[in-house]
């Protein structure tokens, strides 16, 4: 049991913006399912948008995203998060987060595709790491909040969970904390709170090709599901047009702000017209066109001409301003013995970014009271059909301490947990088939990459469907017989989340950014979510 207030979820950019927030009042606990600093904030490259730059407003930076969203996103949170974004990057100086200066001493803005200025705050081509830090220093340092590693949370615990369930007068729709399985004990643990905040990221992994880390498993998602809350707009998987394309190194990503800074996206020796720079005849926007744009332009020049790859070009800039301004990127392709200053990097698209998640409103509130949700786990209405660079830390920073203002400012209303059943332990059996769990990982993985991709049709969502409901129930009579493992409890999620996607690319009869089908081309008329119920 917990002697903690509030219990977040979460350990990247979300979750410690509302701990450290909280903090100042409540005693918070975190957890994170591996290390603190696992999540995908600590991968960022490009940077964190916001209107800086002499001549930039909020109206541009709300019409990029609502333009990138292709109509979908809610206006109302659009405005929020867009004129929350200065504040939010000021937090994070006063907060110690080191980001590059131009030489005037104004912080440096890069640029990124979609963005009609430059408004990417950025530290260097690390811009997570950099985030990470300054929001991890000053959660260590905060007596009030305690950071737990290595607990996997399995689900919410709700009236159901209660020892008496029928005794609480707080209906069925509360949710008093988490089951988390502990690594290091390899046993279950009950976390009690009066609010819980869900900040466990994406789901990335869901595809066999992502930018996204191992543990972007959808966890969150799935849990709010299962508990009882709405998810929407699921179809909305991004792509990042640039992934390195590299036989040992498969998730490494190449920031949009190389093509910000002038990079060309051009055909690869194999093709029939190789040094051909085609996003030209794509988009006028050329290679700074939204993400979806430019993914599929990839997508369709790698298919028609039979390509493993593209390639993304910079080598027309000095050398020293390449390496300056990437050296991150510099370095880890020097060591696969790839020099950008000098020559093209191959590339190819990713899974990268979850638009779609648990629905949530300004304050960060799901369906059902004591739980909030903020960042990549949610859909607050920002992203619309797909997210414009860079809007997705941001997102984080402003709902993490929106969904903290609200707990604060609703304490009393929030109900003392009630006692809590333990996790039934006597599923105490180990199991003795590891590899069906293994198997189903990568069979899931796949399948979505392949049914489930950049284009889409009705009969390979339909395919998928029909896969996703087998796998489902092995592995539901597999999860009902055996003790809980990480990898069991990852996979389970996964097969929820690919559900949820797969039926809600169903529904859409349309094109609307990130979800193209070729059974329905055309964008429709009325911008819908997609919202799917328990
Ligand atoms: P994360 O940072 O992913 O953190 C999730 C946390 O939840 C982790 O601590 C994890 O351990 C924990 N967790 C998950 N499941 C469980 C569980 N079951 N139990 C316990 N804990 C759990 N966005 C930008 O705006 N700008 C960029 O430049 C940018 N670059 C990117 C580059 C890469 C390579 C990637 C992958 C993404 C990039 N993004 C960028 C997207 C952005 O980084 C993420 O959307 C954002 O960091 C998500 O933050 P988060 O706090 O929601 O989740
Ligand atoms: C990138 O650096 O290209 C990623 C930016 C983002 O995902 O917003």
């Amino acid at each position: 049991m917990s002697d903690h207030d509030i219990l977040i979820i979460g350990s990247g950019a979300a979750g410690l913006t509302a701990a450290i927030t909280l903090a100042e009042r409540f005693k918070v606990l975190v957890l994170a399912k591996g290390a603190i600093s696992g999540g995908s904030t600590a991968w960022a490259q490009g940077g964190i948008a916001a209107v800086l730059e002499p001549g930039d407003t909020f109206e541009s930076h709300i019409a990029d995203t609502m333009d990138a969203g292709a109509g979908l996103n809610r206006e109302e949170t659009v405005e929020f998060v867009v004129e929350n974004a200065p504040a939010a990057i000021q937090r994070l100086i006063d907060l110690g987060a080191d980001f590059t200066l131009a030489e005037d001493g104004d912080l440096h803005l890069t640029r990124e595709g979609g963005h009609s200025h430059r408004r990417i705050v950025h530290a260097d081509d690390a811009t997570g790491w950099a985030v990470q830090e300054a929001l991890e220093g000053a959660a260590k340092a905060n007596p009030n909040i305690t950071l737990m590693p290595d607990m996997v949370a399995i689900d919410l615990i709700t009236d159901r969970h209660a020892e008496s369930p029928s005794a609480s007068d707080h209906g069925s729709d509360h949710v008093w904390g988490a089951y988390a399985f502990n690594k290091a004990s390899g046993h279950v643990e009950r976390f009690t709170a009066r609010a819980t905040i869900l900040a466990t990221g994406g789901a990335g992994r869901t595809y066999l090709f992502s930018t996204a880390p191992r543990g972007a498993t959808g966890d969150g998602i799935a849990m709010a599901w299962r508990a009882g809350c709405r998810v929407s707009n699921m179809e909305f998987m991004q792509f990042h047009p640039t992934c390195l394309y590299n036989l040992e190194v498969k998730n490494f990503l190449i920031t949009e702000a190389v093509r910000g800074e002038g990079g060309h996206l051009k055909l690869p020796g194999d093709a029939p017209n190789p040094g051909h720079r085609f996003m030209p005849e794509f988009d006028s926007r050329e290679e700074l066109a939204p993400r979806d744009i430019v993914a599929r332009a990839i997508d369709s020049e790698i298919k028609r001409f039979g390509l493993d790859y593209v390639h993304l070009d910079i080598s027309h800039r000095e050398p020293e301003f390449v390496r300056d301004h990437f050296p991150n990127i510099y370095d880890k392709l020097i060591g696969l013995g790839i020099d950008m200053t000098t020559e093209p990097i191959p590339v190819v698209p990713a899974q990268h970014y979850t638009c779609g998640g648990v629905r949530i409103d300004l304050n960060g509130c799901t369906d059902m009271s004591g739980l909030y949700a903020a960042g990549e786990v949610s859909e607050s209405g920002l992203h619309g059909a797909n997210r414009l660079a860079s809007n997705s830390l941001l997102e984080c920073f402003v709902f993490g301490e929106a969904a903290a203002n609200h707990i604060r400012d609703h304490w009393d209303d929030l109900p003392e947990p009630p006692p809590i059943q333990p996790w039934d332990e006597s599923r105490v059996t180990d199991s003795d088939e590891e590899v069906v769990v293994q198997h189903n990982w990568r069979e899931i993985r796949r399948f979505m990459w392949d049914y489930v991709g950049i284009v889409r049709t009705t009969k390979r969502l339909e395919r998928a469907q029909h896969r996703v409901e087998l796998l489902r129930q092995e592995v539901d009579e597999y999860y009902g017989n055996f003790r809980v493992t990480p990898d069991l409890i990852e996979l389970r999620n996964l097969i929820e989340v690919a559900a949820l996607i797969v039926r809600s690319a169903l529904v859409r009869k349309e094109s609307r950014g990130l979800h193209y089908t070729t059974d329905y081309p055309e964008r429709a008329g009325e911008a819908l979510d997609t919202v799917l119920a328990p």
